[in-house]
């Protein structure tokens, strides 16, 4: 049976494509889902890509994750810095987790350097826009391979 990974986005990636694009780009979720179901298939993974504005639904779905799913990618957006809930929820499940963002946080303002999400990930991705989602996946192939 093919695995599944479920690909979390957080409050205002609905809005990627028209939303600041000088940091965040042109493209859409809906093309970043796409290239990632290309990848996804080329890996021998399934995806399951959600978005959500509401940080209770997006813990509903991490909690909920591992009786269907083998991995998980999340970018919870500006949930990121603020949520000790989605943290509670990641570390209670037990899933390879790689967090992901398009822009480079780090190099952004003070406020975006600390992550929560990043104290329950196995790894984070940022900066590389869109394809950042790509190589978590690879990530999480090898990681479920091994
Ligand atoms: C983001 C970075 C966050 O700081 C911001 O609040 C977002 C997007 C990113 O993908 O670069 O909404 O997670």
């Amino acid at each position: 049976m093919t695995r599944k990974v479920l690909v979390l986005n957080g409050p205002n990636l609905n809005l990627l494509g028209t939303r600041e694009p000088g940091i965040y780009g042109r493209e859409t979720l809906a093309g970043i889902e796409t290239n990632c179901r290309g990848r996804a298939e080329a890996l021998g993974l399934a995806v399951e890509f959600r978005q959500s504005n509401d940080e209770g639904r997006l813990v509903t779905w991490i909690q909920e994750a591992p009786k269907e799913h083998a991995g998980l990618i999340i970018n919870a957006g500006a949930y990121t810095h603020t949520s000790v809930a989605i943290l509670d929820a990641l570390s209670a499940i037990s899933l390879p987790i790689i967090e992901v963002h398009l822009s480079n946080i780090h190099r952004r303002e003070e406020f975006r350097h600390h992550s929560f999400v990043a104290k329950a990930a196995d790894g984070m991705i940022c900066g590389l826009g869109g394809q950042g989602y790509e190589l978590a996946l690879e990530a999480l192939a090898k990681r479920l391979a091994q």
